[in-house]
């Protein structure tokens, strides 16, 4: 039987991208299903793409991760559903700007940090004592590279995903003798719609297309990190380069960082 056949996840941010693939892969292993999404649009999409399949439940809501109340709603009525969780897959996340943090302002720094931190903070303290309360449970928190690197460009992104990680491993270290997995994904390039949803630049948007991983490989790849229990995953060999690069050279990265990820020098002021 599939590792996840007849388990309940929760999915956030599964109208596009990852969170999307996530979503029809579990399906397809007979996972039942409570996922969200603050586009109500693409979510109805998302739903459209799920296998049919016998005996599995899907239960579809906007829901917008930053704002606690709706969450701690949110969790309410997915317990009255399923009656327990066996998977929270904390995901939706947005890209900042493209700029450097002396362009950044307040606002910046609030939009990004309520979705990708904020967001992981409702998810997995409002599940947490569900997730518990259920042997054997997994959480999973995605982060990014940018929560291993910190390149330039990316300030509020990087604070948020660096925060998740911390965030993320000090919740694996608390509940290691609890029986709840938790694992943190770090992915590198997805091709998915982020860079396009934040109002990136093209040659951005075209270095997600044609250099990313395809969602579909993403999700596996998470899916069977979350299996086997992994305290962590990296998604894409970039993924694996950087992280071997910030441990071999925690200090010096930047000028070897840089065309792994992409960046051209002459993008900095
Ligand atoms: N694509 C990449 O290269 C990449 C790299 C590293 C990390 N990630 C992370 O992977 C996760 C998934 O991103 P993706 O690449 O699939 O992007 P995506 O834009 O394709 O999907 C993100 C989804 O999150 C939803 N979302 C945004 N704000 C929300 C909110 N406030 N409440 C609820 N949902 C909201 C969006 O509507 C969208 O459907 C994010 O956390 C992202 O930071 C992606």
């Amino acid at each position: 039987m599939a590792y996840f056949a007849d388990k309940v996840a929760v999915v956030t941010g599964a109208g596009s991208g990852i969170g999307r693939a996530l979503v029809v892969q579990l399906a397809g292993q007979g996972c039942h299903l409570a996922i969200s999404d603050i586009n109500e649009e693409n979510l109805a999409e998302t739903v459209s793409l799920i296998p049919k399949i016998d005996q599995v439940t899907v239960k579809a809501n906007t829901l917008d991760v930053s704002d606690r109340k709706q969450f701690s709603a949110y969790v309410i009525g997915v317990m009255a559903e399923f009656g327990r969780v066996d998977v929270v897959i904390n995901n939706a996340g947005i890209s900042g700007r493209d700029v450097t943090m002396d362009e950044f302002d307040y606002a910046d720094y609030e939009r990004v940090l309520n979705v990708n931190l904020w967001g992981v903070i409702h998810g997995s303290h409002e599940f947490l004592p569900h997730l518990i309360a259920n042997p054997g449970s997994h959480l999973v928190n995605v982060s990014s590279i940018f929560g291993l690197v910190a390149p330039p460009m990316a300030g509020a992104y990087c604070a948020s995903k660096f925060a998740v990680r911390g965030y993320t491993e000090a919740l694996r270290t608390e509940l290691r003798d609890r029986n709840v997995h938790v694992t943190c994904v770090h992915p590198g390039v997805v091709a998915t719609n982020i860079a396009a949803a934040a109002g990136l630049d093209e040659e951005t948007i075209n270095t997600f297309s044609t250099r990313g991983l395809t969602p579909e490989r993403a999700a596996r790849k998470i899916l069977k990190g979350v299996e086997r229990g992994k305290a962590r995953v990296l998604v894409t060999s970039g993924a694996y380069l950087l992280d071997c690069l910030q441990r071999l050279m925690p200090g010096g990265y930047r000028s070897l960082m840089l065309p792994i990820i992409g960046i051209k020098s002459n993008k900095l002021k």
